[in-house]
């Protein structure tokens, strides 16, 4: 029996792109809101004795997270033998320490929700800075994807001098990882507030017949990029490349980086975005097809 594929809440590329993959049937669902804003759900294909992935878009994380747990619930309820679930941007890494007393550690507390919803995680590069592996707070297996041979596959492919920039300190596992034999440097940043940082830059650094390439994990409010493009603008006339994984691009941060004097924003289709280039479908699958025999 080939598995059942649910692309939630709304069909996405990443996920008509795995579904071809995995051979698996489309799972079809009706998703409403009430007028009193509770939500309707119904599963319209029959269950009974299937293995399901259920590929879920978590942003925004609060409005799906509820709905996707109707649906794993519905799905065990109605005799699937196992729901995993795939989540390219897991949301919630994060607030990975009580940085000030009395706040809640939410990526905890939305570990634990998931866990109990479902049978295993599979995820593409989560924010892992002070857990150094998901199953300290993940009850579930799970398994992480890593979009770097992608990144690094296109700037090979586009870009012939690059020099790579991590803009914080947790980009390290990345930036190292897609510059193989290029330049490459990581710089420290600090957080005042959303959308407010301050990266400290070194006092000489030469771009000299390079192409500056920023690579972070997550664009959200878009300071951390609006500010290194500032500064690489004080350092050198080529215009830089941004490399994203997860483009969250929140209200008009998109926007804002595109004017900042970019030469391209290019992003991995964890989320849809205009600026997805990259499929990371080939490099989940893997992943996937083993839960899928290990649940068998
Ligand atoms: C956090 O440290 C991440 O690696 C990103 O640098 C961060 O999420 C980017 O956020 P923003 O776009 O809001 O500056």
């Amino acid at each position: 029996m080939s598995p059942l594929f649910f692309d939630f809440p709304r069909p996405s590329a990443l996920g008509e792109s795995l579904r071809g993959l995995l051979g698996a049937e489309q799972g079809k669902f009706i998703l409403k809101t009430f007028p009193d804003g509770e939500t309707y759900l119904r599963i319209e294909n029959p269950v009974e004795g299937c293995h399901v992935i259920v590929n879920a878009c978590l942003v925004p994380p609060n409005e799906v997270t509820l709905s996707l747990c109707f649906l794993s619930d519905a799905l065990r309820a109605q005799g699937a033998k196992s729901v995993g679930l795939f989540a390219p941007y897991l949301p919630y890494m994060r607030q990975d320490k009580v940085f000030h007393p009395g706040e809640a550690l939410t990526s905890r507390t939305f570990a634990q929700l998931i866990s109990t919803y479902f049978h295993y995680l599979v995820t593409v590069d989560p924010h892992l800075h002070r857990y150094h592996s998901l199953d300290e707070i993940y009850s579930i297996p799970t398994s992480v994807v890593q979009a770097a041979p992608l990144l690094q596959e296109w700037i090979h492919a586009t870009l012939p001098s690059p020099f790579l920039i991590g803009p914080d300190a947790e980009s390290v596992q990345w930036v190292k990882e897609i510059a193989g034999a290029s330049p490459f440097i990581v710089l420290q940043k600090e957080r005042y507030a959303d959308g407010h940082v301050k990266i400290n830059w070194p006092e000489t650094l030469s771009f000299e017949g390079k192409t500056p390439v920023l690579i972070d994990d997550i664009i959200s409010s878009g300071g951390t990029m609006v500010q290194a493009v500032e500064h690489l603008k004080t350092l050198t006339p080529t215009p830089p490349v941004c490399l994203v994984i997860h483009p969250i691009f929140a209200e008009h941060s998109y926007q804002d980086l595109l004017k900042s004097g970019v030469e391209c924003i290019v992003s991995c289709n964890s989320l849809p975005h205009p600026s997805n280039q990259l499929d990371l479908a080939p490099l989940v699958l893997p992943a996937l097809t083993y839960f899928l025999e290990k649940f068998s």
